[in-house]
């Protein structure tokens, strides 16, 4: 995954454009802004997330205007807009898995992982957060991991402990 600052300029790549220029060709002429929405993971796949450069850029590749793309990424909460862990671990807080434990299992990840939601840990492996409905409401508490969105579910204490401990070897790997 390429490294990408607050405030760095983003220029992408020629593999990046040439992703670009194949999804951009899946719309009729003059409607590339039906793009933005695959552009926008392909950026995220790339850097991890999306910076504000790196969101003006898109526009700019789509000749739309930057506020098109922020709408966007704002409102879709799978796009992150600040830098991730390699791990990113997504919990489930709605009503139905907090009835079953998830803001507990919330409180042990912070514990164990040394970060409050949002930051990420200093070997830039996890990072995590509350997120509304998975969609797995009889299997709670869940959570997934991005961003093949891999579900992990019927958490307990040590079922957290140890899917951390084998990202954090295969990590390693
Ligand atoms: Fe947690 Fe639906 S309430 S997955």
């Amino acid at each position: 995954m390429l490294s990408v600052k607050h405030n760095e300029p983003v220029e992408f790549t020629e593999e990046t454009l040439s992703k670009f220029a194949e999804i951009v060709a899946r719309y009729p002429e003059g409607k590339q802004k039906s793009a933005l929405l695959p552009v926008l993971h392909e950026v995220q796949a790339t850097y991890g997330w999306l910076s504000a450069p790196a969101m003006d850029s898109v526009a700019a590749y789509l000749n739309i205007e930057p506020i098109e793309v922020y709408e966007v990424a704002t409102f879709y909460t799978m796009f992150f807009l600040q830098p991730q862990g390699k791990y990113a671990l997504e919990v489930c807080r709605t009503g139905p898995c907090c009835l079953v434990g998830a803001e507990r299992i919330m409180k042990h990840i912070e514990k164990r992982l040394g970060v409050k939601e949002g930051e990420v840990t200093p070997d830039g492996l996890f990072s995590w957060r509350g997120v509304e409905c998975l969609a797995a409401c009889g299997y709670g508490p869940v959570l997934q991991i991005g961003p093949e969105y891999t579900f992990y579910e019927n958490l307990t204490e040590e079922s957290v402990d140890k899917l951390i401990e084998e990202l954090t070897e295969k990590a390693k790997s």
